[in-house]
């Protein structure tokens, strides 16, 4: 641009500018790209973060309709399994009934299909009760009274219990007795049946020899013992061996049944009473559970 600097009337200079926005463009178009890459960056976050939200919403709900359908499980099997247990027991009423003459003399072949059809419904009143106890325990339903138990009355009365079935199958069962009373504080209730489901396993899983019941105590244990000789069971079986459901399934489970939830039901209980169990074990040899609670000290005589 050309500008004539005049004074009177006469052009004294003339003034050449060059004004030029070239730079300024560059400047306000380089900030407008990096103010779009800002806004494109902001709603490539938004839309991350909402889809993020999205999909934790999308676990939230699937979480509470896992919860719910849990509840479900859990009603579902309590009412089942308290409905179910009461047919049975008039079936088994029932049975003990006939045996007994009350229809008349039942003959020889007649027993047998009556002692046939209480064993198979004494197997579906276990399941009931293993169903029972798990939902049970799932919801937090058991209640421990907790009172000083001595073991020996508790685990001879069940080595009495299940002599004839043992002697059935050729097994020898003993309870050896320690001299002095071993005391500990549990529930007397749940005691019973931790020593019944390992009995009953160690009755139920030998072919020859025996079972033993015993307990030591050390300076501050109670040492529960139960030995047997039978099929016995590898490393690997014996890790998942507390796990629900869990049966080990070769040639000599084969045929025995059970329904794997003894031992995860026992195990609750035990660790609820602050005890421990553990398992040592070889194939084809035998097989040794153990369950450990704190020893009860006996309180100061009384003068
Ligand atoms: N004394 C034992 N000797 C050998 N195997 C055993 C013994 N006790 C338990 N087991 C194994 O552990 C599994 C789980 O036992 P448990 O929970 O009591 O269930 P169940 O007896 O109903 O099958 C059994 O199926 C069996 O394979
Ligand atoms: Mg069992």
């Amino acid at each position: 641009m050309v500008s004539p600097v005049i004074e009177n009337e006469i052009v004294k200079a003339v003034v050449v500018s060059d004004v030029s926005s070239q730079r300024t463009d560059g400047l306000i178009g380089t900030t407008l790209m990096r103010s779009l890459g800002i806004v494109m960056a902001t709603v490539v976050l938004i839309v991350l973060l909402l889809l993020n939200h999205f999909r934790f919403v999308q676990y939230a709900m699937l979480f509470r309709r896992m919860k719910e359908v849990d509840q479900l499980k859990n009603d579902f099997l309590s009412v089942a399994t308290h409905e179910l247990r009461a047919p049975m027991t008039v079936i088994k009423g029932s049975i003990e009934n006939l045996e007994d003459g009350i229809t008349g003399t039942v003959d020889e072949k007649g027993r047998h299909v009556l002692k046939v059809i209480y064993g198979e419904t004494e197997r579906l009143n276990n399941l009931v009760t293993d169903l029972l106890n798990v939902s049970r325990l799932e919801q937090g339903r058991i209640t421990y009274t907790f009172e000083t138990v001595d073991l020996r009355e508790t685990s001879q009365n069940i080595v009495d219990e299940f002599t004839a079935k043992a002697q059935q199958k050729g097994l020898t069962i003993t309870y050896q007795q320690p001299p002095t009373p071993e005391l500990i504080s549990a529930d007397k209730g749940r005691i019973i049946e931790v020593l019944t489901n390992l009995v009953d396993n160690a009755v139920k899983y030998s072919q020859k020899g025996s079972v033993i019941v015993t307990h030591k105590s050390t300076a501050n244990q109670v040492v529960l013992s139960v030995r047997d000789t039978g099929i016995g069971m590898a490393a690997p079986d014996r890790e998942r061996l507390f796990s629900r459901f869990y049966r080990i399934q070769n040639d000599d489970t084969k045929g025995i049944p059970g329904t794997g939830l003894g031992l995860w039901i026992i195990k609750q209980y035990i660790e609820a009473m602050r005890g421990t169990i553990s398992v040592d074990s070889m194939v084809g040899v035998g097989t040794e559970f153990e369950v450990q609670f704190p020893r009860l000290k006996p309180g100061p005589e009384k003068p």
